[in-house]
């Protein structure tokens, strides 16, 4: 079998760091590559630039095997290794929803021009179908001559706050488009989870790019089907989160991402979705487009619903109101703030004039400097004092256990906004909130 697989990882965000880490942990060198000096040094001192749960401590271990480094020389590390992972950051574009392929392009180049010897470029970004065939012309434009450079697709499903054990268990591993040789190779990167039960699905390069936009939209599709129903709920006197387990029971529906609330957001899915919109239009596929369009639109609706609700609880107007905010984070366990539903609807409402105090556990510091003329608090008893209306907006613990006859003496009489169902309402209600949820009756 000859050595190990020599690793380089190009991108050290949140896929990129978490991909070298577990490459190492996995037994094979690897060196991690970024433009940034900042993140390289941070890497490079055991430290990880955003909040992972298990990484921090993981990436300690590594480092000091010897067999995890980074760098910000990315010529060296081409030369040096034999399988380059491209992760880095594929963003919605400024202009339009397509996605910007800049970074892909600037990495995939990189490697090319660098390359000392043949090798395996492998894509884990999440790029629009059709991007690897372009990929591919460019590797053999910007190859040095006589050498080759094959390209593969082997998209990444990790979830952020479960992003090491979904990189080192993941449910299936895509390979797209690879020779005979580089699947062996691949198969010999990826054999600690192949043994332990990771199904290998072996397909062409557009339909491995296609499988991860896909499992986001289909995500996306049940988040905005079970919100979408809410508001008939709401309208009938139901309740969709008693709906929603009953619908789970049945396996080909299943319970997960049924939890009706305020909506998806974060770095994935609204920019995955808004690509493939982009990507199915220039391809012909309107009622792929179409399906996503209202996918967007639900979601990004349930946002205006929380915020008319707040503004009802106001009595019309947030004006000069104090609103309380418990949630910044786009989902719990994170600090990521990126397109994030509660801090869009804290700033909403901020710009209607109303005194809004935030408080997250973790996304404090990273909503602060995205939002910085928001009030931000340091703790849940900050945020709520003296508020006439308290929002719920992620669903942290803290948030769901917190204490309502507590937190009632320091509001008087205000009204608390569920918008992740996940409160006790009776016990809210119990302690003299005026309790709304999104998908349940008026109380
Ligand atoms: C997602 C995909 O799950 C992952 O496979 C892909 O690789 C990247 O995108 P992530 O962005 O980390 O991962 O978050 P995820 O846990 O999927 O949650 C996305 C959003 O959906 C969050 O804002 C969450 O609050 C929301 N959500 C999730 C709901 O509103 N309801 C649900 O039932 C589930």
């Amino acid at each position: 079998d000859g050595p190990a697989p020599r690793i380089a990882v190009l991108g050290t965000g949140y896929l990129g760091a978490t991909h070298a880490v577990a490459m190492a942990q996995l037994g094979m060198e690897v060196v991690g590559v970024d433009t940034d000096l900042h993140k390289v040094e941070m890497l490079t001192a055991g430290k990880v630039p955003f909040h992972e749960p298990g990484l921090p401590e993981l990436l300690t271990e590594q480092l000091a095997t010897g067999r995890l480094r980074f760098t910000t020389d990315v010529a060296e590390a081409v030369a040096w290794a034999d399988v380059h992972f491209v992760c880095v950051g594929t963003p919605q574009s400024k202009t339009s929803h397509a996605a910007d392929l800049r970074f892909v392009e600037a990495a995939t180049a990189a490697i090319a021009r660098n390359l000392t010897h043949d090798a395996l470029v492998v894509g884990k970004s999440t790029v629009p179908v059709g991007t690897g065939a372009r990929l591919r012309a460019l590797l053999a434009a910007e190859a040095p001559s006589g050498l080759r450079a094959e390209l593969v697709w082997n998209p990444e499903f990790l979830r952020e706050g479960k992003a090491v054990d979904d990189t080192l268990h993941p449910d299936r591993i895509v390979l797209g488009g690879a020779s005979r040789e580089a699947e062996a190779l691949l198969r010999r990167v990826y054999a600690g989870p192949i043994a332990e039960g990771s199904p290998v699905v072996v397909c062409d390069l557009p339909t491995a790019e296609l499988v991860k936009v896909s499992a986001n939209a289909f995500l996306a599709t049940k988040i905005s089907f079970i919100n979408a129903i809410s508001g008939v709920c709401e309208a009938a006197g139901a309740d969709v989160a008693v709906l929603a387990d009953a619908l789970g029971h049945d396996v080909r529906i299943g319970r997960q991402f049924l939890d009706a609330g305020l909506g998806f957001g974060g770095g994935c899915l609204p920019k995955d979705i808004r690509a493939l919109m982009h990507r199915a239009n220039e391809l012909g596929a309107y009622p792929a487009s179409a399906l996503l369009q209202q996918v967007d639109e639900i979601n990004m609706g349930q946002r205006s619903r929380v915020i008319d609700l707040a503004v009802e609880a106001c009595g019309g107007s947030v004006l000069n109101r104090r609103i309380g905010v418990l949630g910044a984070a786009f989902k719990p366990h994170t600090d990521d703030v990126r397109d994030s539903p509660a801090l869009n609807v804290a700033a909403a409402l901020h710009l209607r004039g109303a005194q809004v105090t935030v408080y997250d556990p973790e996304a404090g510091d990273t909503a602060r400097s995205s939002f910085p003329t928001l009030g931000y608090a340091t703790g849940v008893d900050e945020a709520v004092e003296g508020a006439d209306v308290v929002l719920v907006l992620t669903e942290w613990d803290e948030f769901v256990h917190a204490d309502p006859v507590h937190l009632a003496t320091l509001a008087g009489h205000a009204s608390v906004i569920d918008a992740r169902g996940k409160l006790d309402v009776a016990r809210w209600q119990d302690a003299g909130w005026t309790f709304r949820g999104l998908g349940r009756a008026a109380a």
